[in-house]
């Protein structure tokens, strides 16, 4: 198990649309393992595989309370097949954009198939911060990040910002102090 360096805006493998897992298998496996010691040490809720650089349709969750027993779940191959007329606001913010918080709108509720770690087909229903989190993750492993869901001109900023800090240091985000992130969603 080993934690790994999570790929930060504007890195362009955050754009890939990531493939279908074909085989769950041993090097599955230490991928997941990699994922949680990776999102839990960050610390984040979820995490996509194509945030450490793995362009698979693989998420890792947990959205237990800190003070409550850890709930791991993972998500192979996820599809939303259902959503909620209904919209929920939260304040969403992501590994891969340090410390950059904003307020987007999703479906309240979402219905989710997808492969357990033994292969076993599973239908989810969520609703609350595990459907804003499934949603924000589902839409990594498909080049989407939040920042696409709020205003161009926001947006905009933001990306300025991050190339500007990755001419600057190399790659690392812009932001690189000691403040704990507090809702970093994934
Ligand atoms: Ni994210």
């Amino acid at each position: 198990m080993a934690i790994r360096d999570i790929l930060i805006i504007p890195e362009k493998k955050l754009r890939l649309k990531s493939e279908l897992v074909k085989t769950i298998d041993a090097r599955l496996r230490a991928l997941v393992d990699d994922m949680f010691a990776t999102m839990y040490e960050a610390p984040g809720i979820g995490l996509a595989a194509i945030q450490i650089g793995e362009p698979l349709r693989l998420i890792t969750l947990d959205v237990a309370g800190k003070d409550d027993p850890k709930e791991p779940r993972v998500f192979i191959n996820p599809e939303i097949v259902w959503a909620s007329d209904e919209t929920s606001t939260y304040e969403e913010g992501c590994l891969s954009i340090p410390e950059y918080y904003e307020e987007v709108d999703r479906p309240a509720s979402v219905k989710v198939k997808f492969l357990d770690i033994d292969g076993k087909e599973q239908e989810l229903t969520a609703d609350g911060l595990l459907s804003t989190c499934l949603q924000h993750e589902i839409d990594h492993l498909n080049g989407v990040l939040f920042i696409d869901h709020i205003s161009k001109l926001k947006r905009d900023m933001v990306m300025k910002k991050f190339k500007k800090a990755a001419r600057k240091s190399g790659g690392d985000g812009p932001l690189a102090d000691d403040k704990e992130p507090s809702h970093h969603i994934g």
